[in-house]
């Protein structure tokens, strides 16, 4: 059941625009998202060590990562991964409200689900479809789940038995690993970052 007699208070509170100022950048959340194995744990790795070494503050919200802590108690089912991706959108906007420059990599498997973390976030929201097709990233395989999901031996699995559901033109950028590295990729989305819609 939900709450009620909460009293959010802000008003008391050093500003946005305090912590901006205090790190000389503007928060941002840049949403990648993809099959698993597409590359966007990689991108966002080398986009953030790019930023990083420019003098940015940044901060990286992984899938693994939160489900390994906050998200623990969910699942694959329709209904957690919605809870998932609302939980991690709250996330990622307290942390762009405080100027932080925010990666996050995350399947959000869906379009409802991307327009779930647009809602939350708001205008700090960048979206950012990490694009490999299913058998590029069933030979990479870097944790080895496409096989064990190929044996059957896990449930849901993205791309295989849930859907993935490609973006049409709300994704603003498209980082196609089939096709280009992921050093290339990290430059792409840095460019774009930095162009006249970003910075
Ligand atoms: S999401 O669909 O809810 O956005 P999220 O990015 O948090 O997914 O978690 C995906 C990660 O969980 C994958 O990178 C993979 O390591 C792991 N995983 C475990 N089971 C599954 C599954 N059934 N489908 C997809 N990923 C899975």
């Amino acid at each position: 059941m939900a709450a009620t007699n909460i009293h959010p208070e802000f008003h008391r509170f050093l500003e946005r625009k305090d912590k901006e100022r205090l790190l000389d950048q503007q928060g941002a959340v840049l949403w990648l998202y993809g099959l698993s194995g597409s590359g966007k744990s990689t991108i966002a790795n080398l986009a953030e060590r790019a930023l990083s070494q420019e003098g940015r503050f940044t901060t990286i919200l992984d899938g693994d990562n939160l489900r390994s802590g906050l998200n623990r108690n969910l699942g694959f089912s329709d209904d957690d991964r919605a809870e998932n991706i609302r939980r991690n959108a709250e996330v990622a906007r307290l942390f762009a409200e405080q100027g932080i420059i925010t990666f996050v990599s995350v399947i959000t498997p869906r379009r409802d689900l991307r327009a779930l973390a647009r809602g939350i976030i708001g205008e700090d929201f960048r979206e950012v479809f990490v694009k490999a097709g299913y058998a590029t990233c069933a030979e990479r395989d870097p944790k080895g789940l496409y096989a064990r999901a190929e044996a059957g031996q896990i449930e849901q699995f993205t791309g295989r038995d849930s859907e993935f559901e490609e973006p049409g033109d709300e994704a603003e950028l498209v980082l196609d690993t089939d096709t280009h590295g992921a050093e290339e990729c990290a430059r792409i989305l840095l460019d774009h970052l930095s162009g006249p819609s970003g910075s």
